[in-house]
């Protein structure tokens, strides 16, 4: 199975900027690329994406779907309206929707299955807080935060991909080190093979600052199948050398 490489803009881009990172990265891209790789934009710019990556070997998504499937929901956007620009990713459960906008873990497993139900993958992102590994319940965090989505999508865990991103490693240029992720990978594993006979096929990615330092040490970790890329995906030289680590036979 190869390693899937999801660059996360965040709220960073731009028309120009835009067509100018994705260039540069088309221009660069490895002739065997070991990956499968992905960026997930904000919203207005997903039919510039489409537009620009049709055809190319870089796919696209979203950084969030509404939990709801139409309607009176202002300022929401439908799985299915990503559909129409041809996503194949929506992140759901990213700790700053969490942090910021109040997402539950029932919310994030909703707007997973509606995500699932318009044939998008969900990126379900899980990761404890520093205070909260700090009290030791880093495995108590994310279990919960996956059993919920497990709960909800039931047989549909296996078309999932969950990625692991502690909260202090986010921005902080703090990497959670290879071990360290590699641990919660294993307890996510467990989970997800408990839950599916398929959990073998399911990618967990890792992220918070993963960068072209330390990638391949992360990369190279047994339950470590990529890595969900902030920071660095947004320079293509650096996301071109996150995408350039990933081993041949991952
Ligand atoms: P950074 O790579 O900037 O730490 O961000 C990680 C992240 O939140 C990706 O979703």
């Amino acid at each position: 199975m190869n390693k899937l490489i999801v660059g996360n803009w965040k709220m960073n881009g731009g028309l120009a900027d835009n067509a100018a990172l994705l260039g540069a990265l088309l221009r660069g891209w490895p002739d065997r690329a070991a990956a499968d790789v992905a960026v997930c934009a904000p919203m207005p710019y997903l039919a510039q994406l489409q537009q620009l990556l049709q055809g190319t070997p870089l796919a696209w998504g979203a950084q969030d779907a509404s939990a709801h499937p139409h309607g009176a929901y202002t300022g929401e956007t439908s799985a299915a309206m990503l559909r129409d620009f041809a996503c194949r990713y929506a992140l759901v459960g990213h700790s700053e929707r969490r942090r910021y906008h109040g997402e539950s873990d029932d919310t994030v497993a909703t707007k997973a299955q509606r995500v699932l139900a318009a044939g998008i993958t969900p990126i379900v992102c899980v990761g404890e807080t520093l205070a909260e590994r700090e009290a030791g319940r880093t495995e108590l965090v994310v279990k919960r935060q996956l059993a919920s989505v497990i709960h909800t999508v039931g047989h549909c865990t296996s078309e999932i991909v969950v990625a692991y991103e502690p909260v202090w490693a986010i921005g902080t240029g703090q990497t959670a080190t290879p071990a360290q992720a590699q641990a919660v990978h294993a307890v996510l594993r467990a989970q997800l093979q408990a839950a599916t006979a398929h959990a073998d096929r399911i990618r967990i990615l890792y992220g918070g600052s993963m960068n072209p330092a330390n990638a391949a040490e992360l990369l190279c970790q047994p339950d470590i199948d990529g890595g969900l890329i902030g920071g660095a995906s947004l320079k293509s030289d650096e996301f071109l050398s996150i995408i350039a680590s990933c081993p041949v036979h991952g």
